[in-house]
């Protein structure tokens, strides 16, 4: 049975896999058996992973892409052929959480609209768009979007990652309807509050322990890593559509870190 979660010989793209979840879905991933490349714009944290990598013996290539401009995209879809000469999976996890939040709508220019919404979703549909025919004509593919809990319910004078994760969600629905029936799948992951750099500056307004949360802790980078691994695996073939959260019950609980207190723990 296990056997259906290896990825040897899978190509892999993901973005943002320099630092915090993406790294540590690398990490997993190229522990599983996947060849990867690794898109971001910094170069030195994506070189960094792709170097932890390829001492596991994997193909892993670091290339810097602006992810909201498409013909950065189209460009490092056209790498990852040339490289590993396939694409079997794409994870779509670069996003900014960090910047434009704890703003009152009244404060939000039209060009933090139009970054934040790039960043956290037409990124999305330019790396889809880039890999969809080259699936298709494969007859498969994984897409897997990295959206949040911020996607499903509103946050205090948090707007575009609000609306670009929410986009997110309905992305992969489209995704999946439009591309199934040519053995294109897509899901999307919905992370809970895990501290990395980039929510640093969020730090204020979002939980800083486990004390509203079920499970009773915050998740940890290294948690998202066997989930992207099941969706980038042929175990999971048959789920298409779909949302798997991994939030430590966060959203079943109804917890929505509001930016004020009281925030009311689960046990007195
Ligand atoms: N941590 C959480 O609690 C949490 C919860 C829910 C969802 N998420 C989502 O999980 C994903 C990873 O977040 P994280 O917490 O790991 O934060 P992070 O460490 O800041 O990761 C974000 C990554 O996205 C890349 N990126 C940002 N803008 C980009 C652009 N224009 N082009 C290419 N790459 C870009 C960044 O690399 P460069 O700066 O080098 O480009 C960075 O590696 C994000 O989509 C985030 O919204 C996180």
């Amino acid at each position: 049975m296990l056997e259906a979660l290896s990825l040897d010989g899978r190509a892999v793209i993901i973005t943002g896999g320099g630092t915090g979840l993406g790294r540590a879905m690398v990490r997993a991933l190229s522990r599983a058996g996947a060849d990867l490349v690794i898109a971001a714009r910094r170069v030195g944290p994506i070189e960094e992973a792709a170097e932890e990598a390829r001492a596991l013996g994997r193909k892993a290539i670091a290339v810097a892409t602006d992810v909201t401009d498409s013909s950065e995209v189209d460009r490092m879809v056209a790498t990852t052929l040339d490289e590993l000469g396939k694409v079997d999976v794409l994870i779509n996890n670069a996003g900014m959480t960090q910047q434009n939040v704890r703003k009152p709508i009244w404060e939000i220019s039209d060009d933090d609209w139009r970054v934040g919404m790039d960043t956290n979703l037409s990124s999305a549909f330019y790396c889809s768009r880039a890999v969809s025919k080259h699936m298709v004509d494969r007859g498969s593919g994984k897409i897997i979007n990295v959206a949040s809990g911020f996607g499903l319910r509103g946050g205090r004078d948090i707007w575009m990652y609000c609306c670009g994760k929410g986009g997110m969600v309905q992305l992969t629905r489209v995704l999946a309807f439009n591309l199934a029936r040519y053995g294109v799948t897509a899901n999307t992951i919905i992370p809970g509050f895990i501290p990395t750099v980039g929510t640093d500056d969020m730090r204020e307004s979002l939980p800083r322990g486990g004390a509203n949360i079920p499970i009773g802790k915050l998740g940890k980078p290294e948690d998202m890593g066997p989930i992207a691994v099941f969706l980038s695996s042929t175990a999971s073939d048959y789920m298409n559509g779909e949302m798997f959260t991994l939030d430590g019950g966060g959203l079943a609980a109804g917890m929505a870190p509001a930016g004020y207190e009281p925030l009311v723990p689960m046990e007195a």
